[in-house]
């Protein structure tokens, strides 16, 4: 039995924050401490009473003054697009074309993926994420290298493998049978397996043929347990050319529904430019609209509006979107997120930001039992943040006066530099990690 006592100002939330400052939606002690019994969480407490409460062999890990927080949760992003963030000038269907079409061709090899897997593991755990939701390429071995990368490291992890027939460089299609065939492999091989699930990811309407959409859906009906993963309404040019490929269909967000795309447990990327009616039939479907702020503004793909799916019932959730997103943390994400709704005139708090990392996005996952808070029984996935990092944000943080402005802090300013240390099942992960900085000095002397 392994008891470990993570000391803190521990901070998690029971509910969505409305308003400024809602103090019944979180749990903060300043001298607290998650008390961790063989990778879960057994309770938080203040640290007084969690140490009379644990064995006196627990080993102590004692992060004051910074905070202690539960991993974030990244609910959208590509796995083989790692190397190709910042890629210069093109708005969606260019940039697929230009640069993403390219790069996933790389991993028909089994070698270049397991390298760039395990890259895009320890780049999330840098960043304090501790889950993702994330696309592989059309082929199984990229699949085979990401779930391995996360099991090596414990992680919760949620991916597929791209399904694409059609309107993609040949060496990227697969068909519909074949789409179907592997998919189902690799949902027996992962599915379920320690923490991986498997997201059945047709990547978009434009690249699957309707015998390739009516495959996916076999798929689901099959196997109700497993997510869905697709993009929906993300760019003017692509509804247009998705809509003109499925003429029968009401809309774009009509074509998943007339697949049975759409259920509780279906996550849409980006969900920008959608009428009432199709966000009400997210709401009623429990679908999730995913908000990727960092990629969408570089993209210049549009504006999402969190206040019209609110108002309308319909879940949301927040992703990074690597690589049209431009950052792995999701300090920078909510950064965005906050500026883009800003934009709109709609104002994300900053309880309300630390929540949607957290807990909203496991809600969004139904996963809120394991991840994203630290209530009793929940898996021991901790992130602990520290907001004075850069000097700037010390001499910021001197005149802050409430854990709201501090978080906001965080968000505005932070990045990777603020994650002191991040836990996986109870496990430390960062610390023992070698640094940039010494896998460059490495290379530079093996050269
Ligand atoms: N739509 C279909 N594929 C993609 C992708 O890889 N990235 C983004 N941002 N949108 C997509
Ligand atoms: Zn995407």
């Amino acid at each position: 039995m392994s008891e470990l006592l993570i000391r803190g100002r521990v901070l998690t939330f029971v509910s969505e924050p409305q308003g400024i400052d809602d103090a019944a939606s979180y749990r903060y002690i300043e001298d607290g401490a998650v008390f961790v019994r063989n990778g879960k969480v057994v309770e938080i407490g203040s640290y007084g009473d969690i140490r009379k409460r644990a064995g006196a062999n627990a080993d102590v890990a004692d992060h004051r003054p910074n905070l202690v927080l539960p991993g974030l949760i990244d609910t959208h992003l590509h796995f083989p697009q790692t190397q190709a963030i910042a890629s210069y000038g093109a708005q969606l269907l260019e940039w697929l074309n230009t640069y993403i079409f390219v790069e996933e061709q790389k991993f028909a090899g089994a070698a270049h993926a397991a390298e760039v897997a395990d890259r895009f593991m320890d780049e999330l755990l840098s960043n304090g994420t501790t889950t993702a939701v994330a696309y592989c390429s059309v082929h199984p071995e990229s699949v085979d290298a990401y779930f391995a990368a996360a099991e090596a490291r414990g992680m919760c992890v949620i991916g597929g493998k791209v399904m694409m027939d059609r309107n993609a460089p040949e060496a990227l299609r697969d068909t519909p049978q074949r789409g179907y065939d592997e998919t189902k492999r690799l949902i027996e091989k992962w599915h379920g397996r320690g923490r991986s699930h498997y997201a059945i990811s047709p990547r978009f309407a434009i690249t699957s043929t309707p015998e390739q959409m009516e495959m996916s859906q076999a798929l689901v009906a099959e196997h109700p347990s497993c997510y869905v993963q697709t993009h929906l309404s993300e760019n003017r040019d692509e509804i247009a050319f998705a809509t003109s490929l499925y003429p029968e269909a009401k809309d774009y967000t009509d074509i998943y529904a007339r697949y049975g795309l759409l259920n509780d447990r279906t996550l849409l990327g980006h969900c920008i430019h959608m009428s009432e009616r199709e966000i009400s039939v997210l709401a009623e479907t429990g679908a999730v609209g995913v908000f990727c702020p960092t990629s969408n503004l570089f993209l210049g793909s549009g504006l999402f509006n969190a206040a019209e799916f609110d108002r309308l019932g319909a879940r949301w959730s927040v992703a990074t979107d690597v690589g049209a997103g431009t950052s792995f943390s999701m300090l920078e994400t909510m950064d965005e997120a906050y500026k883009v709704l800003h934009l709109q005139g709609q104002r994300l708090t900053p309880f309300n930001s630390f929540y949607r990392m957290t807990r909203g996005n496991a809600l969004a996952l139904g996963l809120e039992k394991q991840i994203g808070s630290l209530q009793a029984g929940a898996d021991a996935d901790i992130v602990v943040l520290d907001s004075s990092a850069k000097s700037a944000m010390e001499f910021r943080m001197r005149t802050a006066t409430s854990l709201a402005e501090e978080l906001f802090i965080l968000q505005t300013m932070g990045d990777d530099r603020c994650v002191r240390e991040v836990y996986v099942a109870g496990k430390a992960m960062k610390t023992k990690r070698k640094s940039a900085d010494t896998i460059a000095r490495e290379q530079l002397q093996l050269a």
